[in-house]
């Protein structure tokens, strides 16, 4: 056992005094080593080991420090907030919501009017203006131009993007139901709008992100699929002990913890675990072999037990059981504030739609797809594709507020991106090429897990393969 002596000496001999709150915390982790790793990250200049130096410490509001575990704020999808799936009362309440919130960012940057005032009278016939509406459909033309109908609270109208004007490579992108702001011009005869410029509720260009006044480390990973027949039971072992031996504070998991049952036709046969029960508690054993002093913050993917309609609820207790205290369970989405550092859980099953949506978009540019999602400032832009989505009161999808971080999985393929301010991460997987990525020729990049300094956002990555 470790006395206050033997830690002072050890400080000493590496030329340091050492604040008695670092004592006293060494003394409570009862971790020999820690000392080591203390000294390790104490800058050069500095004369006295203070709680600063240390990771999983917080500043209160009124500046005093203190030493405490790392703690996670889930700021949205904390357990029991996703609701029923309702009715089609809903749907109305859920799209105004979305035409409300993303049309309202759109509009604090420019002056826009509704789209009934400028039809109703001859007098804004090709007069520039601006109108916000959101896109019900979209098409290309026989000749090359897009042409996008665009609906707002008030009435709809036809919006035409040239392919010869500056516009137009932003509108090739167009999805339906996203919600955007178009400048241009009413046609003479008041039934058609010549677009301009394309507006998107996107990021501003000079966002800056909030940084972890304190130390600590976030790892990131996604889609373990335990359970799976091309589960990498080796790899994971060895990422288990690589995590035993750091001080990073927090996991997180982006949904996709087991490969779940009869989730394809001839699933089964690509089970090592066939009960679902089953698969969650070796799982939760897993969790259990990670240090105990880590967070880790767990949302679900369309592979796990919970309804497919996102917002999707956290898992139920029965699959829990087995899991450590330390484990924090939100839903997907989820918000979570990590030491400020703000992060957005979303296991990314919208990247299927927004790969068959946006022209050259493809599995191996995860990082292009959080690109598409931030300039949209929604997680699953197109409604009724793959993604099923369960149309609240409020639309859960919309990102906002901004945060540092998005988090994301399901490709199975890494992608890193920084965009305006905003990481995004995806990690990869835990499970090797199945049969099915096989045929549809999708080459997964497994066992990698992505960390983050809160204090800098850089991120770096580690294989276990
Ligand atoms: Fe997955
Ligand atoms: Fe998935």
């Amino acid at each position: 056992m470790l006395d206050v002596q033997q830690i002072t000496l050890a400080f000493l001999e590496a030329r340091l005094q050492v604040h008695p709150d670092v004592v006293r915390y060494i003394l409570e982790q009862g971790e020999p080593e820690l000392i080591e790793r203390i000294i390790a990250g104490v800058p050069d200049h500095a004369i006295v080991v203070s709680a600063q130096h240390i990771p999983g410490m917080t500043v209160t509001r009124d500046g005093t420090r203190f030493l405490t575990d790392p703690s996670v704020e889930v700021v949205s999808g904390s357990a029991g907030t996703s609701g029923p799936i309702n009715g089609t009362g809903d749907y109305l309440h859920y799209f105004r919501d979305r035409y409300a919130r993303l049309g309202g960012m759109i509009r604090s940057r420019c002056s826009t009017m509704p789209i009934e005032a400028l039809t109703r009278s001859n007098r804004y016939r090709q007069e520039e203006c601006t109108i916000i509406g959101m896109v019900t459909e979209v098409k290309t033309t026989t000749n090359g131009h897009r042409i996008a109908e665009l609906e707002d609270t008030s009435a709809n109208i036809p919006v035409l993007f040239r392919k010869d004007r500056p516009a137009f490579s932003d509108a090739e992108r167009i999805i339906h139901d996203e919600v955007i702001g178009v400048k241009g011009k009413l046609s003479s005869d008041g039934k058609l709008f010549f677009a301009e410029l394309l507006y998107r509720p996107d990021i501003r260009i000079d966002n800056t992100p909030f940084k972890s006044e304190t130390p600590g480390k976030a790892v990131f990973i996604s889609d373990v699929h335990v359970g799976s027949d091309t589960f990498l039971a080796e790899s994971w072992s060895r990422f288990s002990n690589w995590l035993a031996d750091s001080d990073y504070s927090y996991l997180l998991i982006a949904g996709d913890l087991v490969d779940g049952i009869g989730i394809y036709p001839g699933h089964e046969n690509e089970l090592t675990i066939k009960n679902i029960y089953e698969q969650y508690e070796a799982f939760g054993v897993m969790m259990r072999d990670l240090p105990s002093r880590m967070k880790i913050i767990i949302s679900p993917g369309n592979h796990d037990v919970v309804r497919g309609a996102e917002p999707q609820p956290v898992l139920p207790d029965a699959f829990i059981r087995k899991f450590p205290e330390n484990c924090v369970l939100v839903e997907n989405p989820a918000m979570v504030n990590l030491q400020g550092v703000r992060v957005l859980m979303y296991h990314g099953r919208s990247i299927d739609d927004m790969i068959g949506l946006i022209p050259g978009a493809s599995y191996d540019q995860s990082g292009q797809m959080m690109q598409e999602m931030l300039q949209r400032r929604h997680l699953a832009p197109a409604y009724g594709r793959r993604t099923p989505i369960a149309a609240g009161r409020v639309d859960r999808m919309i990102i906002d507020p901004l945060p540092e971080i998005l988090h994301t999985g399901h490709v199975h393929i890494k992608g890193i991106t920084t965009y305006r301010g905003v990481l995004g991460i995806n990690a990869g997987t835990w499970q090797s090429q199945t049969k099915f990525q096989k045929q549809m020729n999708v080459n997964p990049t497994p066992a990698l897990a992505v960390v983050v300094d809160l204090q800098t956002l850089i991120p770096e990555t580690f294989s276990f393969a």
